[in-house]
């Protein structure tokens, strides 16, 4: 416990979000609180606004009204790559991964966001030093084993499955050593085999770095098993928010998206 109180402070907040494209509310009122080390899924139907939700946190959507908090902080108006920097690590829904370079490669470019502040737009020349180059290479090591990459280090990623791809892509966000990690349907189109390897490194993050890990997942066995709080969207509002076991017997819920059977 470092200051009274702060090791049960949520790590990331969302405030009463609202978000519109021309005429369409996306997001009319919502509000998510991600306590330390939990897993916290977000469910709901196709086009409820999870992935826009999941904008607003990390930045790439601006909401016209609300507030996202952030270690304490409001980073409402920060730009994504200071979110980035300030340690709100994302992966996107399907595959983000450069195809025609290494596993190892693809985990590198993860560290570029880690960099000090104003940096960013030296696209350039980042102005690293050599020491820092060296940290991050073995650093990137530990995250090649720690994904159990080794075999697959060097292996071109456009030539990998698919899931070993979500693996490289998972491998180029804890590069930014984040202090939570928010995950666009992570599982979408993978096999049973794959979504349990990635089900266990998911926990696997959460414990080593003690982060939370926010995840949008329609798979609803993934959700039941590796989730401590559920938030579910329907039509850009928060309609049920809770452990699953509560969110999966609440009649609004049924209705809305897991149906009867
Ligand atoms: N940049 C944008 N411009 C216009 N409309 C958008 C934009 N982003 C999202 N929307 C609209 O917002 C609504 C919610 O989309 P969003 O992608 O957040 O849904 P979702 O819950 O992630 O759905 P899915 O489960 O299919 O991924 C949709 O009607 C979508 O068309
Ligand atoms: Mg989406």
């Amino acid at each position: 416990m470092t200051m009274a109180g702060s090791s049960h402070a949520p790590v990331l907040e969302a405030n009463a979000l609202r978000l519109r494209f021309g005429a369409v509310e996306v997001l009319k009122d919502v509000s998510i609180s991600v306590a330390p080390g939990a897993i916290h899924a977000i469910i709901g139907p196709n086009g409820a606004g999870k992935s826009s939700l999941l904008n607003c946190l990390s930045g790439f959507y601006r909401p016209q009204a609300g507030s996202v908090t952030f270690d304490g902080r409001d980073i409402t108006g920060l730009r994504p790559h200071l979110r980035a920097a300030a340690g709100i690590a994302r992966t996107f829904q399907g595959i983000q991964t450069y195809p025609s370079m290494t596993a190892r490669e693809n985990i590198l470019t993860g560290f570029h966001n880690r960099m000090r502040t104003g940096m960013f737009d030296a696209l350039v020349y980042w102005g690293r030093t050599r020491a820092e180059e060296e940290a991050f290479a073995a650093e990137a090591e530990a995250i090649i084993e720690f994904l159990e990459l080794e075999e697959l280090r060097h292996a071109v990623v456009g030539d990998l499955s698919y899931g070993l791809r979500k693996r490289v892509d998972l491998g180029r966000a804890i590069a930014l050593n984040p202090k939570i990690l928010i995950m666009d349907e992570p599982m979408a189109g993978m096999n049973p085999e794959e979504k349990g390897d990635l089900a266990r490194f998911i926990l696997d993050i959460r414990d080593a770095k003690k982060i939370p890990v926010v995840l949008v997942e329609h798979d609803m066995e993934v959700v039941m098993d590796i989730s401590d709080t559920v938030t579910v969207i329907d039509f850009g509002e928060v309609i049920a928010v809770g452990a699953p076991a509560e969110v999966r017997a609440n009649e609004a819920v049924i209705a809305a998206y897991l149906g009867a059977g």
